[in-house]
């Protein structure tokens, strides 16, 4: 088995403000191997990396990120001074080193992210392996696996990874990505001799880093990756 990935939740969330530039970059610092982040539509049709379907939460303005145009949305700010990058803006901060997992949050994200991916293999000098897609959205999964199959893709779940090993094998997939608590000796060993590569979330706690390690699973996402 590969290396075990330690992969930055929305950045560095345990040291800057989740989903922006600086927090992808001090992810780096912290020897990340890459990170996770999280992209919706705005309205204007460009694809903008923020978590929550609204800007009030993270930002200093209010309303739904796709009743917001790109122009509009820069106009706001992140902890006084922080613009919300576009996802464009996030890729050229990494390169062929690094493992990127974006979950596709906001719906009709799936095919302008795999357009996006296939124009960084293509012109950019990644691989398909530099990615993954995941999501907990069915119609987006579904979405990525019949526009682009070479897009790795990975099925996320809060609740069971048995419909995670269902879908997975609906769509093609080449991951589930469980949270942490629902990770079991056996039902790791199944995903594991299905063939499915394992990336697990949020796991912060030196105890719960150490339980998880000991599963032999594909990576770690973590809001401190300088604790893995
Ligand atoms: O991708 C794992 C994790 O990010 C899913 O939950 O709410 O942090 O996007 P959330
Ligand atoms: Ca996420």
């Amino acid at each position: 088995m590969n290396k075990m990935l330690n992969i930055g939740h929305r950045g560095a969330k345990g040291f800057e403000p989740e989903n922006t530039l600086i927090s992808f970059q001090t992810a780096l610092d912290l020897n990340a191997d890459g990170v996770e982040f999280d992209v919706h539509v705005c309205k204007s049709g460009e694809l903008i990396v923020i978590h929550d379907f609204t800007v009030d939460r993270t930002t200093n303005g209010t309303g739904a990120v796709s009743d917001l145009t790109l122009s509009e949305l820069k106009k706001l700010r992140i902890n006084g001074s922080i613009e919300i990058p576009t996802l464009e803006e996030v890729l050229l901060l990494f390169n062929k080193k690094h493992f990127l997992n974006i979950e596709l949050k906001g719906t009709h994200t799936a095919k302008l992210v795999c357009d996006c991916i296939e124009k960084n293999v293509q012109e950019d000098g990644f691989a398909y392996s530099n990615f993954i897609v995941s999501s907990f959205q069915r119609d987006e999964l579904e979405s990525v696996a019949n526009y682009n199959a070479k897009i790795p893709l990975g099925i996320l779940t809060q609740a069971s990874v048995e419909q995670a090993l269902e879908w997975a094998e609906e769509f093609s997939a080449t991951a589930i990505h469980p949270h942490f608590s629902l990770l079991t000796t056996e039902n790791v060993a199944l995903a594991l001799q299905k063939g499915y590569q394992i990336y697990t979330w949020t796991v912060n706690e030196f105890e719960d880093i150490q339980r998880v390690k000991e599963f032999g699973i594909n990576g770690i996402i973590t809001d401190f990756s300088d604790r893995i």
